[in-house]
C-alpha cells in the first residue's frame, strides 16, 4: 500500500515532493500561486518578480520527475507570469495547448486605464507523443438545435454528429459565486467542471493526479468522484481542515451513466494508518 495515494499532506509541496515516488504519477494538475499579492496565509503570492519565478523553477524542477513518461500536466496561471512559465516548460516538455479560461465575469466598471482582465491562461503540456488522450469522454454534446439544422441526408448518422465536439481551447465557465453550492472559504477555488474535464482527458481511470498546490483541494475531491487516486498538498492548516471536510462530505454524485461506470470499475485505494500531518481521505477510510 502506498502511504502518499489518497493524501493531501499539510506542509510544503517543496519537502513534500519528496514522498511521492519517480514515474508514479499520471497527471499534475496544479493550480500555483500567481504572484498577484493574494493573502493565502503563507505569503506565496506575495513575492518578489525575480523570487517568484526561482520558486516556481524549483517546484518545476521537484514536480516533473514524479510524472510518467506518457503524463501530462495542466497549470493554471494568468497573463502576468504565463509567458515566462511557459518558456521554463517549454524547455523541459512538449506544450500541447494555451486553454483560455473565461470566468464569465460581468462589467462593473472596472479598469480604466487597461481592459478588464477576465481569463485564467492554462497550460497544458505532455512528456512524450504517446500521452494519454481520451477526447470521447471530454467531448460535448451537440443542442437539439444543432442536430436539427444538421439533419439533411448528408449528415444524416455522421459521427461527429452523434458523439459531441472538441470542448476547443476556449473554456467559458462561470467562476464560483460566493452563494454557490461548490463554494467553500478559498479565495481562489476552481470550479470542479473544469478540473474534471482535465483529468477525464488526461487521467486513465484509476491513475494517480498529483497537485502540489491543493487549496480547499478541488483537485482531490475531482479525482475521488471521477474515480482516479489522488496526492497532494497545502502550506495553509485552515485550506487542510477545509479540504478534509470537502473530502468527507457525502460525495456528489457524478452526472452521465459512462461517469459512473468508469468510476466503480477503478479500484479505489484504502489508506494505511495516516500520520499526524496527513489529511486523510475519511470519507473513503469508512466505506473501505
Ligand atoms: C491558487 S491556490 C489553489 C486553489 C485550488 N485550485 C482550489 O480550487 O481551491 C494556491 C494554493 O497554494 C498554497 N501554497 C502556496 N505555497 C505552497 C507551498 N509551498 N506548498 C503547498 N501549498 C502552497 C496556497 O496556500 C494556496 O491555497
Amino acid at each position: 500500500m502506498n502511504s502518499w495515494v489518497n493524501q493531501v499532506f499539510c506542509e510544503d509541496a517543496l519537502e513534500g515532493l519528496a514522498r511521492i515516488p519517480d514515474a508514479s504519477i499520471d497527471l499534475i494538475l496544479t493550480d500555483p500561486p500567481y504572484n498577484l499579492g493574494k493573502d493565502y496565509g503563507n505569503g506565496s503570492d506575495q513575492q518578489s518578480v525575480q523570487d517568484y519565478l526561482a520558486w516556481t523553477e524549483q517546484w518545476i524542477d521537484k514536480a516533473l520527475p514524479k510524472l510518467k513518461p506518457n503524463g501530462s500536466l495542466y497549470i493554471f496561471l494568468t497573463w502576468r507570469f504565463a509567458p515566462e512559465i511557459f518558456v521554463m516548460l517549454k524547455q523541459r516538455m512538449t506544450m500541447m495547448n494555451e486553454i483560455i479560461w473565461d470566468r464569465r465575469v460581468p462589467s462593473m466598471g472596472g479598469s480604466v486605464r487597461s481592459f478588464s482582465s477576465v481569463h485564467d491562461t492554462i497550460g497544458f503540456f505532455v512528456n512524450r507523443k504517446d500521452y494519454y488522450f481520451d477526447l470521447d469522454a471530454v467531448r460535448i454534446p451537440y443542442d437539439a438545435e444543432t442536430k436539427k439544422a444538421r439533419s439533411r441526408s448528408i449528415f444524416v448518422g455522421a459521427k461527429w454528429l452523434e458523439v459531441g465536439y472538441n470542448p476547443k481551447d476556449l473554456w467559458s465557465v462561470s467562476r464560483l459565486h460566493r452563494e454557490h453550492p461548490e463554494r467553500a472559504d478559498h479565495p481562489t477555488q476552481k470550479p470542479l467542471e473544469i478540473i474534471e474535464r482535465m483529468i477525464k482527458a488526461s487521467c486513465p481511470p484509476g491513475g494517480v493526479v498529483l497537485d502540489p498546490f491543493m487549496g480547499s483541494g478541488t483537485t482531490a475531491v475531482a479525482a475521488r468522484r471521477l474515480g482516479r487516486h489522488y496526492a497532494g498538498f497545502e502550506l495553509n492548516p485552515a485550506y487542510c481542515e477545509i479540504i478534509e471536510a470537502r473530502l468527507a462530505a457525502p460525495e456528489v454524485p457524478v452526472a452521465s451513466k459512462k461517469r459512473k461506470a468508469e468510476a466503480k470499475s477503478a479500484a479505489v485505494r484504502t489508506l494505511d494508518v495516516p500520520e499526524p500531518t496527513l489529511i486523510a481521505d475519511k470519507a473513503q477510510t469508512k466505506a473501505a
